[in-house]
């Protein structure tokens, strides 16, 4: 299948951002958005506090809600954890698993990345799983190797392209200004079509890639013009309405 005729999506991951004081922002997208036919899906990953309220002022659009982390486990004893049936009746439609904030600080390995895409699935919503190379990993030459021990342990099977979005996000490119040259990010994403094939047979060539670190206004067009690049998991910019715009209408 050609890579052009997958649906694109951009995603906004607002990390730990955002209080009701913020739900200007969604609401004023939906409002840019109204009446504009898209070719893309749209999502915002609000902190799961407001997954609810974001879809409220989000109503009538077709901007979906996600969340940016569930728990392996449907229910339990675990503190302070939050499960993907929890982000469904919240109103989402994904969650992003194992990005690099995640396995950094919580130290998440890829079988647990793999365990809590399975969960999302479980309970009926999208897997955005998160994969990318360190600096000294890129620097080291790894990066393909990387990526593929990743995608061989984080992706789990069931994983179809329905029910699952691979995000590229090389570590040091977010939320720091830098992005890999066209070259790199195009040899990334064919290194990882390819590989998802592997795990995946048939769905790999329709499931989307994601490119995400560092994405904006400036630069979106010409990334999503990159060979396998299926849209964007957007940080930063996705905290503001006219930000995150300038990236959708790449796409649009
Ligand atoms: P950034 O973050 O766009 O701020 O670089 C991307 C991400 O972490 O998903």
């Amino acid at each position: 299948m050609a890579t052009q005729s997958i649906k694109p999506m951009v995603a906004g991951n607002w990390k730990m951002n955002g209080t009701t004081a913020n739900l200007k922002e969604p609401r004023l997208l939906a409002g840019m958005l109204r009446g504009v036919k898209l070719k893309c899906d749209v999502m915002v990953c609000p902190p799961a506090t407001l997954i609810r309220r974001v879809k409220a002022v989000m109503k009538g659009s077709m901007i979906k809600a996600g969340g940016q982390d569930c728990h392996a486990a449907v229910s339990g004893a675990h503190t302070g954890d939050i499960s993907a049936d929890m982000l469904k009746d919240a109103g989402a439609t994904a969650v992003i698993v194992g990005h690099s904030e995640r396995r950094t600080n919580h130290k998440e390995t890829d079988a647990m990345v793999a365990a809590k895409a399975q969960a999302a699935h479980k309970a009926g919503i999208n897997a955005i799983i998160c994969i990318g190379e360190t600096l000294d990993e890129r620097k080291g030459g790894k990066t393909l190797e990387v990526l593929t021990s990743q995608i061989k342990a984080s992706v789990p099977a069931g994983c179809t392209a329905a029910n699952t979005v691979i995000a590229y996000e090389p570590v040091w490119a977010i939320g720091t200004g830098l992005t890999p040259t066209v070259a790199e990010i195009a040899e990334a994403h064919a290194h990882i079509r390819k590989e998802l094939s592997a795990v995946m047979a048939e769905e790999g060539a329709k499931t989307r890639i994601l490119y995400g670190g560092s994405v904006k206004p400036t630069n979106a067009v010409e990334l999503m013009g990159i060979a396998n690049v299926n849209g964007a998991l957007v940080g930063g910019a996705s905290l503001k309405a006219v930000d995150f715009i300038g990236i959708i209408k790449a796409y649009i």
